[in-house]
């Protein structure tokens, strides 16, 4: 064996009960999963009791504006309003270096906190897709350590913004992933639904999956989720669209919603809350009551619809906090959805991992004989524990390699030319 990591506590416990076992790896993958193996490896690690789950996977983020906090000024309101206008002064002024520069030192910080797939959406409104040249490039140079997915997101509206179809479908040519949309910042909600359905006509066609800003609102009446449910059943694109945010959700009539849960269960499509965005952008016109603003979290996943939680902002126009840290995503998101149930919070733990593998369609995740040798130890006993700690990760594997040991902040990224540190802070 390469690797085995010994003594450790899996998230779902192991069939036959054994409340510990022995993880052994080869060649980049699970060999073997035992509660005692007797084969040496070349490297052990011992986790003495300490989980080792698949590692964290973030559903929803925008890379391409990750680390430009204060670039050329700060949100002075917090508003999601103010931040899309400061992303519009920030873009002309892009360069693809600076813009690889902060994506990559995104991603040393996802791989020192176990955070191994990132599905990014990338704004395809500006002409020379210098974003989508920039992410394209990152995700080659990741590619041996960390999953990058790219979803072509036309922030603009893709019937709003001149040109934005064209160049979605150029972003597409040139290697970008998943569809993405907008469709609650069409003019209207005519053609909002109508871009729904070219986008997910267009996917269809070429074969790719869907994932929509899908009402991100407070507006009850924004009901482009039922559009992209029905859509989907249309076209026969079940398990493969997405919608993210449904934010309007919060605030529809309770019995529209019971049609609307079943509706998405029916055509497969998958839900992505973003609690920490959420929480903070939503209800901000409200006086008191202030409304929550994230999505139907529990009751979504009562009905069968996969929902992850996602990271969507760190340290951007949108948004001035965040480190890369799912165990922060999912502490937040149980605690606006009041998932504090036994059962709910362990299925905060699976919206920042397997349901989010899920979404993206990774091959080979999980901790099984077969799958990939990616993995994190945390200094946790379950992942409840895992989430009320934000848990140290101790050791981080991608591809059955030791990237990261603890602590964090002293992280050794055993991975040629990448910093032997990596610090959390954002100098400028
Ligand atoms: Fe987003």
């Amino acid at each position: 064996m390469d690797l085995i990591i010994r003594r450790a506590v899996l998230a779902h416990a192991h069939p036959a009960g054994h409340s510990t076992v022995d993880i052994g790896i080869e060649a980049g993958r699970i060999a073997a999963v035992e509660p005692h193996l007797a084969a040496a490896a070349r490297e052990e690690i011992d986790a003495a009791g300490a989980l080792v789950s698949a590692p964290f996977v973030d559903a929803h983020f925008h890379m391409d504006a990750t680390l430009s906090y204060g670039l050329p000024r700060v949100n002075a309101s917090g508003t999601l309003l103010e931040g899309i206008a400061l992303w519009g002064e920030l873009k002309p002024h892009l360069t693809q270096e600076a813009l690889v520069e902060r994506a990559i030192q995104y991603c040393d910080w996802a791989v020192a906190r176990g955070l191994l797939a990132i599905r990014s959406h990338v704004d395809v409104c500006d002409d020379r897709l210098l974003a989508v040249e920039a992410l394209l490039e990152v995700k080659r140079r990741v590619a041996p350590y960390l999953d990058l997915q790219l979803v072509a997101f036309p922030q603009d509206g893709v019937l709003r913004s001149p040109g934005a179809f064209g160049n979605l479908k150029r972003a597409i040519a040139m290697g970008v992933d998943v569809v993405g949309g907008i469709p609650h910042f069409e003019r209207t909600m005519a053609d909002g639904a109508e871009s729904v359905r070219l986008l997910c006509e267009f996917a269809a066609e070429k074969g790719l999956r869907v994932d929509m800003h899908c009402d991100e609102s407070d507006d009850p009446l924004s009901r482009h989720i039922e559009t992209l449910a029905a859509q989907t059943h249309r076209l026969g694109l079940h398990g493969r669209v997405t919608g993210s945010h449904l934010t309007s959700m919060h605030s529809m009539d309770n019995y529209y919603v019971s049609k609307l849960i079943a509706l998405m269960r029916e055509s497969g499509v998958a839900a992505i809350a973003n609690p920490l965005i959420n929480i903070t952008l939503q209800g901000r016109s409200d006086t008191y009551p202030k409304r929550r603003g994230m999505t139907r979290v529990p009751e979504l996943m009562a009905a069968g619809v996969t929902v992850a939680f996602g990271h969507d902002c760190v340290l951007d126009p949108w948004y001035s906090f965040g480190s890369g840290d799912m165990l922060e995503v999912a502490h937040m998101g149980l605690h606006v959805a009041q998932m504090t149930g036994i059962d709910a919070s362990r299925a905060c733990f699976d919206a920042v991992t397997a349901n989010a593998a899920t979404i993206l369609g990774l091959e080979g995740y999980g901790v099984a004989p077969g799958c990939a040798a990616n993995l994190v130890v945390l200094d946790a006993r379950d992942p409840v524990e895992a989430i009320r700690l934000r848990a140290a990760r101790l050791a981080v594997v991608s591809r059955g390699r030791v990237v990261s040991r603890q602590p964090a902040q002293r992280a050794a990224l055993a991975l040629e030319g990448r910093p032997q540190s990596v610090d959390f802070r954002l100098h400028r």
